[in-house]
């Protein structure tokens, strides 16, 4: 896509060039408007390095190939990202100004897709003004808004008020303007750990932390599936709009919550972390020690989520089921894929060093049926989850 990026005059400008940087990575061309405070925060030079672009700033530059850059900007842009956008810029769309080269080429984009990704201190951003006229741009056609987000802010208070960070903001911009290959399909997700209870306070649980299954979500949610997820005890959350989120504790919750999902999807990616077994007595209250030197677990199995779909799949059906192997990886996970009657596997290995548990990154070999396999390096676990959904479904 052709995508304009307007930058604004807030310290979160810093990381315009790296969203840039990603936009074109995904194949996007780029072009940067910034106002002149902007340029208070990030250069000229750095700007049209990382687009490839001259950088278009100033209405008035005898430079501009004609007088109405803004318009030609508009013609040729297919979308407009703005972050960051300040106070200022959301009160200047919103009310009509137009001022300076990106209010101007704002106002002529209208109708266009546009997504805004405010950055300001807290209080300026739940003031009255700009909720107003950031629930009115919300209400124009074409125009959507990433973040802010909470955390620390550069005026040294903790609030609302950070721009997203880049990566988010291309996974918004993909889920919100992006090619959309899944619309009607749902699928369904599983994510993170399970907790099998001990007694009323303690539990056998594993390392998981869902982040795979919450990225695997987003994912399919920017290529306009339905979402459900069932995810396991995690402190994550997913914002993305298509994504139903099931919350449950225990394998058997698990069992039961994507035994009756499934029927009614098209694919199904299991990537939870399900406890093989489970303690056969689970007690309500808190175990006391008694006195003795030891204690027995007794543990029974649970069931196997993903052979039961497996079993259940219908014609059209698409079922792709994780693995982590220690040994003999490949031949472990064609066995399993096999078994299982999987469409595709993807083995994780745990020879990799930052790949696997609670960890941000991935690699992963992805092997279908059809004995296809594609290898992944190193990622993010967010672009490991691209290339699952694109190899998959
Ligand atoms: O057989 P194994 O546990 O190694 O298989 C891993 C795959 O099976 C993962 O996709 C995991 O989500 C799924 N699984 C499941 N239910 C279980 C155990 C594993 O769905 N009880």
């Amino acid at each position: 896509m052709r995508i304009i990026v307007g930058i604004t005059g807030g310290i979160a400008a810093y990381k315009s060039p790296q969203l840039v940087r990603l936009l074109r990575k995904a194949g996007h061309e780029v072009q940067c408007v910034a106002t002149t405070h902007a340029l208070q925060f990030v250069t000229q030079l750095t700007l049209e390095t990382v687009s490839g672009r001259s950088l278009y700033y100033d209405l008035f530059s005898s430079a501009n190939s004609h007088s109405t850059e803004h318009i030609a900007l508009k013609d040729w842009g297919e979308a407009m990202i703005v972050a960051p956008a300040t106070a200022n810029i959301i009160g200047k769309l919103a009310s009509g100004v137009a001022d300076d080269a990106l209010s101007t080429l704002m106002l002529a984009f209208c109708g266009k897709p546009m997504l805004i990704c405010p950055a300001m201190n807290s209080q300026m951003w739940l003031s009255q003004p700009v909720q107003r006229n950031v629930a009115y741009l919300q209400s124009l056609q074409g125009v959507a808004f990433a973040g802010p987000e909470g955390g620390d802010l550069a005026c040294g208070v903790s609030g609302v008020g950070r721009m997203c960070e880049p990566e988010t903001i291309v996974q918004f911009f993909a889920t919100a303007f992006g090619p959309k290959p899944l619309v009607g399909q749902r699928v369904l997700v599983t994510a993170g750990p399970t907790y099998e209870r001990i007694d009323a306070v303690r539990f056998v649980g594993n390392y998981s932390s869902g982040k795979m299954g919450y990225a695997l979500a987003e994912a399919l949610a920017a290529r306009g599936a339905e979402v459900e997820l069932v995810s396991g005890p995690t402190h994550l959350t997913v914002s993305a709009p298509g994504v139903k989120l099931t919350r449950v504790e225990s394998a058997r919750e698990m069992f039961d919550a994507a035994t009756a999902t499934f029927p009614s999807c098209s694919a199904a990616i299991l990537s939870a972390a399900v406890a093989d077994y489970r303690p056969d007595h689970q007690a309500n209250h808190k175990l006391k020690k008694n006195g003795a030197d030891g204690m027995d677990l007794h543990l029974v199995q649970n069931p196997d989520i993903l052979a039961t779909l497996g079993t259940m799949k219908t014609e059209g059906q698409r079922l792709i089921g994780f693995a982590l192997e220690t040994d003999n990886e490949m031949q472990n996970a064609l066995a399993k894929l096999e078994r299982k009657n999987l469409d595709f596997i993807v083995l994780n290995s745990l020879k990799n060093e930052g790949a696997g548990f609670g960890v941000d990154t991935n690699q992963v070999t992805i092997i279908g049926r059809d004995g296809r396999t594609v290898d992944s390096p190193l990622l993010p676990k967010r672009e490991v989850a691209n290339l699952i959904v694109d190899t998959c479904l």
